[in-house]
């Protein structure tokens, strides 16, 4: 099996990160923070490590600012629903996940924000500030496509909102753990959402949400915390106010097993070696009759969308899957980039990389595409 679908979740996960679930189940067991008994004190300290271990990747000050959450899309709608308030209007970007789309639609639904898009192609803080209305309170914007890895002028943009005092979100699930964030960016963020199974590489069900300053925000999901027991309000204080209910502390030490296995080989390099793979297999795809390639050439990341002229890209997929290449095929769940490379409703063939991929799966990819020719 060629696996060329890191983008929805990495496969395969480092041996460390293995061994750290394994070891987290078999000696590991107690509910952390919620007991003063040995196997619950290791927990608390299994948790604890893992915020420290993600703080400091993130260049952020306080471990307690990470609360942990079961995905990306938890976060996001942690994120925005602590903060959002009547009558607000938030900007999001057109390259935004459904994780965002949705959780803004259904505010505009009932009543309680209003949202529009600005365009992430061309002069995008000019687009952003076209957007912009007197009622604008939150911003949100994912740094890195998951259809095409094109990349949003993210420096320019968390700048731009924090001197017009925008609540800035960032989803981080395609650009934190592709290299060493950005702590211009990560200063900058009032909230950055992100999944601990893509590119930090631990277990599905792992994630967290890095929240700057959300102390008597609301809770979003209440309930016990292990903490203030006889109060029948979620404790004012990070992370308790916003982690109701019993961790899973197998996922939360896949993530910081899986940010030790990255920072011990060097994200940037890894980013690096997706680069090129991702370049690689733009020129060798070009080369392809009837294969039409999307995204800028230039912003390479670790993500590119193609799609065979004559073949649907479930068919594509479909095809490549029963010769053992596993990519992912549709909307990826981000809609209205489709709509604006003319790839809505039925999307594009999407690949995208890991630290486990090589050339040779890029050569296998072509190789196959070539044979299953078209015409
Ligand atoms: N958001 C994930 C993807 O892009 C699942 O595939």
């Amino acid at each position: 099996m060629i696996y060329l679908d890191n983008a929805a979740t990495t496969f395969p996960k480092p041996a460390e990160v293995k061994r750290a679930v394994a070891d987290c189940i078999e000696k590991i067991g107690g509910n952390p923070g919620r007991g003063a008994h040995a196997l619950s004190l290791v927990a608390a300290e299994t948790v604890y490590d893992a915020r420290c271990e993600i703080a400091d990747f993130l260049g952020v000050p306080d471990p307690s600012s990470i609360v942990f959450t079961p995905n990306a899309t938890y976060a996001l709608n942690l994120a925005l629903y602590t903060r959002v308030e009547r009558g607000d209007h938030i900007l999001i970007s057109d390259q935004e996940h459904n994780a965002v789309l949705r959780p803004v639609a259904r505010l505009q639904k009932d009543g309680i924000a209003d949202y529009s898009v600005f365009s992430g192609q061309g002069d995008v803080l000019a687009n952003l500030k076209k957007g912009e209305t007197k009622e604008t309170a939150i911003l949100i914007c994912n740094p890195i496509s998951n259809v095409t890895g094109d990349r949003l002028p993210v420096r320019e943009i968390a700048a731009y909102s924090k001197a017009r005092g925008f609540y800035l979100i960032i989803d981080g699930s395609q650009w934190i753990g592709h290299g060493t964030p950005d702590r211009t960016v990560t200063h900058l963020a009032d909230a950055i959402a992100v999944p601990g199974h893509k590119a930090l590489y631990g277990i599905q069900g792992s994630g967290f949400l890095y929240l700057k300053n959300a102390t008597n925000c609301n809770p979003f999901i209440c309930g016990g915390s292990g903490s203030e027991s006889a109060n029948p309000e979620m404790p004012p204080y990070l992370p308790d106010r916003y982690e109701a209910g019993t961790l899973s502390t197998p996922a939360i030490a896949s993530l910081a097993a899986g940010i030790r296995f990255l920072r011990a080989r060097d994200p940037d390099l890894i980013a690096e070696r997706e680069r090129l793979l991702v370049r690689y297999a733009r020129e060798k795809l070009s080369d392809i009759p009837g294969i039409i390639l999307y995204g800028n050439e230039n912003a390479a990341s670790s993500v590119l969308s193609f799609r065979e002229s004559l073949r649907s890209p479930e068919e594509t997929a479909r095809r490549l899957d029963k010769i053992g290449i596993a990519v992912r095929a549709g909307l990826h769940c981000a809609p209205l980039i489709h709509r604006r490379l003319g790839t809505f409703p039925e999307g594009t063939v999407r690949i995208s990389f890991g630290a486990f991929n090589t050339a040779n799966d890029v050569d296998k990819l072509v190789s196959s595409l070539r044979e299953m020719k078209q015409y």
